[in-house]
């Protein structure tokens, strides 16, 4: 694929001056260098497939869709979820989007305006959707639409536009869409809906909060925590069963690593962006080291869309894929991110 990977040159070009810059900065102020609290030393190295069970070979559970959940949970999560990435990750696609009228100004592109059903992504990159005619299924426009600064919108990818009739069902609707069907690949809902990360709600929860996975009540295991949101935060990986680049039938509760093959090496890559190092490198600290000092959850408030309870943990080397460990931490790396699994 040549688009993300000229990107990737010049995000390794950045990235080593970044280092580069970070090294002398480090080396002046030597003296005055934060302590970092120490990371294990010969850390251990578990076999993370070692624990629980999964659901390859299995149909997709029963399970209540979020229009029911938000009957009872409006107002404790309903607000906020009108807003969140996991909820608009697909959405339609109104002309008004930035996006929308980007394609509509180009020549070569605008007889697709009323073709478009759906769109897909944040603020770096968005895809253009139709819904195809098996159910659970789209269509992928190959133009990719990308965002430099401010909302304005540019084409790339525009030679030769065409609908992709199967690449989303098999390479993306595993992570983007919720209860993928392991033989047909066709989704139940597009973008994701509880039951991607709270799995199947027992009836009992309602009663005693600590039956539901992600309660506040009882936190899970960090195990638990990291299969969870490393089903679709992991861009590193291929189911064994499915050959598939996401998960097999992933229910949350369910040990990942059993089907999902991982590279844990590219934690170590110094020319990832920092956005999927930080992610691959808590999941091998907890689940190939066994390191559980830290999960998504420590830094993340998925309902509020925040990580601002990050700011008051100890700093530990991990911080540094962000920020830099010669000064007490005042500012962050900026950063660009590109991801080949995702196009961009
Ligand atoms: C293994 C799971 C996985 C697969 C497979 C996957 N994605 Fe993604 N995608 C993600 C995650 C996680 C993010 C958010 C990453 C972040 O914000 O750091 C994302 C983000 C995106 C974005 C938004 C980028 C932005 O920030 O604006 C687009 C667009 C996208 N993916 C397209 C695709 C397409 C197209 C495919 C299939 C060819 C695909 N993805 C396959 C997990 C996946
Ligand atoms: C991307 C993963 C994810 C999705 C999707 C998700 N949740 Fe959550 N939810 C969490 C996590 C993680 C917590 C634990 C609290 C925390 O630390 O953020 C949580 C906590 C909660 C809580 C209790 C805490 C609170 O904020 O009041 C409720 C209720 C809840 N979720 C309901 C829902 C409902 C209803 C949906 C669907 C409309 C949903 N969640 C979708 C991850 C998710
Ligand atoms: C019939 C009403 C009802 C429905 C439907 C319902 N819940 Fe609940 N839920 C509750 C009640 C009541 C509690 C307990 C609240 C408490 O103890 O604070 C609860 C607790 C929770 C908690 C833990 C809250 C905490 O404080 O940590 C989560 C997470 C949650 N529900 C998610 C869901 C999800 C996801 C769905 C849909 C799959 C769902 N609920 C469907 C009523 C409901
Ligand atoms: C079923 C797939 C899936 C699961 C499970 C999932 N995510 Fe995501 N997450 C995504 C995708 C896709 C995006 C990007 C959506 C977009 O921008 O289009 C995303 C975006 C995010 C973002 C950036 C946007 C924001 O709201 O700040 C954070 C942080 C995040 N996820 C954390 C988590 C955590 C923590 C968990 C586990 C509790 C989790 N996710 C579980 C797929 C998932
Ligand atoms: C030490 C704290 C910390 C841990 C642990 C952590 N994150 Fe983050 N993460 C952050 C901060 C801080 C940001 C940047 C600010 C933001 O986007 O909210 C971030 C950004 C992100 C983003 C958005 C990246 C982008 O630029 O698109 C995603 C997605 C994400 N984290 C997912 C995860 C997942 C999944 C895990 C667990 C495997 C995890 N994070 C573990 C602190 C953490
Ligand atoms: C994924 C990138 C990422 C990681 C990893 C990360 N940070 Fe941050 N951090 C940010 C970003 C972005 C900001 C600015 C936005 C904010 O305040 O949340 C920030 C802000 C902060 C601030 C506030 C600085 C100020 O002047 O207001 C502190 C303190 C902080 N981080 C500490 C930490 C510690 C401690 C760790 C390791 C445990 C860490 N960070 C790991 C991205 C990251």
């Amino acid at each position: 694929m040549v688009r993300p990977q000229s990107k990737r040159r010049l995000t390794i070009a950045a990235a080593v001056g970044l280092a580069c810059l970070s090294a002398i900065v480090a080396a002046r102020h030597a003296g005055t260098m934060l302590a970092l609290a120490a990371e294990p030393e010969a850390p251990k190295k578990l076999d993370p497939a070692a624990w629980g069970s999964d659901h390859v070979g299995q149909g997709v559970p029963a399970y209540m869709e979020g229009g029911e959940c938000l009957f009872c949970h409006r107002n404790d999560v309903g607000g906020e979820w009108q807003t969140d990435k996991h909820n608009r990750t697909i959405r339609d696609a109104p002309r008004t989007e930035p996006a929308m009228e980007a394609l509509a100004e180009d020549p070569g592109l605008k007889d697709f305006v009323d073709q478009v059903e759906l769109l897909m992504g944040d603020t770096r990159a968005q895809r253009f959707l139709k819904r195809a005619d098996a159910y659970g299924k789209v269509d992928l426009l190959s133009p990719v639409a990308t965002f430099g600064r401010g909302r304005r919108a540019r084409l790339e990818e525009t030679d030769n536009p065409h609908w992709e009739i199967d690449t989303f069902a098999l390479e993306c609707a595993g992570c983007h869409t919720t209860a993928v069907n392991p033989e047909t690949h066709a989704f139940s809902t597009v973008a994701l809906d509880c039951y991607a990360c709270h799995g199947v709600a027992p009836d009992g929860h309602t009663e005693d909060a600590k039956q539901i996975l992600l309660n506040t009540v009882q936190p899970d295991s960090p195990a638990v925590v990291t299969s969870i949101c490393g089903s679709c935060h992991i861009r590193f990986g291929k189911s064994k069963s499915s050959g598939l680049p996401y998960p097999n039938n992933f229910v949350p509760g369910d040990n990942l690593f059993k089907d999902f093959q991982v590279d844990f090496d590219v934690a170590d890559d110094e020319t990832l962006n920092p956005a999927d190092r930080h992610v691959m490198h808590n999941v091998r600290e907890v689940v190939v080291r066994g390191n559980e000092s830290m999960t998504c959850l420590s830094c993340h408030d998925v309902h509020q869309g925040s990580s601002a309870k990050h700011r008051d943990l100890p700093v530990v080397n991990s911080c540094q894929h962000c920020h830099s460990a010669a000064t007490p931490i005042k500012s962050h790396k900026r950063y660009q991110v590109h991801s080949e699994r995702c196009q961009y």
